[in-house]
């Protein structure tokens, strides 16, 4: 299940976030993490099974969200979570979803997976 992010879940959010490769930087994680705690068209949210184990963050620009993070605990990679938290936002969100160049490679796939699905 998809859960807007909150502050009291700060550690786990930033500890999903620090799996991808841009955000390793300390420095630059705590500056992602204010801009989605201060920036109303920053949107972060948190995949909820037994334990919060996924990170999905958009910026809506204009009539677009753009994902500008998704990362799921390694543990629970290969599960389908990653897809499964995309289609939810995409649910979510009156907003077409677009990638940015950091999440283009995983999102592009999920859109291709997901166009073969309808053709068969
Ligand atoms: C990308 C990520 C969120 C996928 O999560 P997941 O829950 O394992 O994804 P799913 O189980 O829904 O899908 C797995 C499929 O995505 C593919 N995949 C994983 N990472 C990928 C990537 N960076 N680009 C393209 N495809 C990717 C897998 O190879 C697998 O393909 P298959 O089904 O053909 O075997 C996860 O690997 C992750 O957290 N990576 C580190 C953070 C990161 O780099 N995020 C940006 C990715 S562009």
């Amino acid at each position: 299940m998809l859960v807007p992010y909150n502050t009291a879940n700060r550690k786990i959010a930033m500890g999903l976030l620090s799996f991808m490769r841009k955000e390793k930087d300390v420095k630059r994680l705590l500056k992602t993490m204010e801009q989605y705690e201060k920036d109303p068209d920053w949107k972060l949210y948190l995949w909820k099974e037994d334990d919060f184990i996924g990170v999905i963050g958009v910026s809506i620009e204009g009539s677009e969200a753009k994902v500008r993070h998704i990362c799921v605990n390694p543990s629970f990679r290969e599960e389908g979570i990653g897809t499964k938290m995309l289609a939810a936002l995409k649910k979510l969100l009156p907003c077409e979803v677009k990638p940015t160049k950091y999440t283009k490679t995983f999102v592009s796939a999920c859109e291709e997976k997901e166009a073969e699905t309808r053709k068969s």
